[in-house]
């Protein structure tokens, strides 16, 4: 099969469009032909070195895939070939850590591409429990935008940050992959949503997501913006996917006893703030990462019933997998880009 493969970790062109065998479906696995698979920032995270190195190479890196199943292991029952799927992106490998809640505590836990080998690649293995098929009719280069993105939205923003209908809500970085969906997961469940963007191109994608304030931070001070917005009190819910310098701030904006939920870190992965603008007021600083398979089914029954949508950047054929990871890296990015592996 074709794959875009690492045989080192490095700059965007360590990754190689090549040929590598094909994987046979284990025990209890399926082979799923990779229609489309979506990228992250993670994977450019990955492919750097910057998160873990504590990969074996080579690797194919690639949390979302979505396709048809081609093949079937020995004992797999309830799946069948041709059989629309979405790979769940992120699960226990190991059958006895299968019900471990969150699933990200399991010590087997891995994400398509960080684990086990993932979509930058015709065919995908994996266990057939960590499938769910696929009913949302959307064609592959859009539902691929979704898994990673939905599901850990769903996770930070109804789990984890608990935002109820009437709440107001900043969603940093509202056009990245991880900030537009962060939004309408916020929006599905009721809540007022501010956004955060730099420069105007952005402010206006974010404008078609339906948020009710957009804040462009070259232009405004977005701590001052929540509290104009809030009359003075501060967001009952901040999703913080920037961390570095700007979680500081995302804990000011936040209302007393309100809470700020940590999501990521492309600003930067090491935060200094003063503690007492945490507890002085009872904030709560909470972490999210990763997502269990009931967190994508309800963001994908929000999705079919029109009131999520799939945010397709562009698709590029999977030979272009370097120039993905190089327009995320410039931060050119709005919504998510996906390969495709059987483009010519
Ligand atoms: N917890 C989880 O389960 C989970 C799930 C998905 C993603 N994440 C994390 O969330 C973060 C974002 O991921 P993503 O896939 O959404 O990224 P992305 O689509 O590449 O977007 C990141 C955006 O962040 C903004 N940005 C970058 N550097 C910045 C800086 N120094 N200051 C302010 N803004 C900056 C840029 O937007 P502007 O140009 O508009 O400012 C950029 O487009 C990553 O750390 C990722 O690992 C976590």
């Amino acid at each position: 099969m074709k794959a875009a493969v690492m045989h080192e970790f490095g700059d965007f062109d360590v990754l190689k469009y090549e040929d590598i065998a094909t994987p046979e479906p284990k025990s209890g696995h399926v082979l799923v032909k990779v229609l489309a698979a979506g990228v992250n920032r993670l994977d450019h995270y990955l492919r750097e070195g910057s998160v873990t190195r504590d990969i074996p190479l080579p690797h194919i890196l690639g949390a979302d895939a979505v396709g048809e199943v081609a093949e079937l292991g020995p004992g797999v029952s309830g799946l069948k070939a041709g059989d629309k799927v979405i790979v769940v992106p992120g699960f226990p490998l190991k059958e006895a850590e299968k019900d471990i809640y969150p699933a990200v505590t399991a010590p087997s836990f891995a994400l398509p591409g960080l684990g086990i080998w993932g979509g930058y690649a015709q065919y995908i293995e994996v266990p057939a429990r960590s499938v769910v098929k696929d009913e949302t009719g959307l064609a592959p280069e859009r539902l691929a935008t979704l898994p990673v993105v939905l599901a850990t939205a769903v996770r930070s923003v109804k789990k984890v940050a608990r935002v109820e209908a009437g709440d107001k809500v900043l969603v940093q970085a509202g056009a990245s992959g991880s900030g537009s969906m962060l939004i309408q997961v916020a929006k599905a469940l009721g809540a007022e949503v501010a956004t955060t963007v730099r420069g105007a191109a952005k402010a206006e994608f974010v404008e078609s997501l339906g948020v009710d304030l957009v804040i462009d931070t070259r232009k405004a001070d977005f701590v001052e913006r929540i509290k104009e917005w809030t009359g003075g009190k501060g967001a009952d819910v901040v999703i913080d996917n920037l961390g570095g310098e700007v979680l500081a701030k995302s804990i000011d904006a936040v209302k007393p006893l309100g809470v700020v939920v940590a999501f990521g870190f492309a600003a930067g992965a090491e935060v200094g703030f003063d503690i007492r603008s945490l507890f002085f007021a009872q904030k709560q600083l909470k972490g999210s990462m990763a997502s269990d398979v009931a967190d994508l089914e309800w963001g994908l029954e929000q999705l079919r019933a029109g009131r999520i949508e799939a945010v397709l950047d562009r698709a590029l054929p999977l030979s272009d997998a370097a120039q993905a990871h190089r327009l995320i890296a410039a931060n050119q990015v709005k919504g998510n880009i996906v390969l495709l592996p059987w483009a010519a």
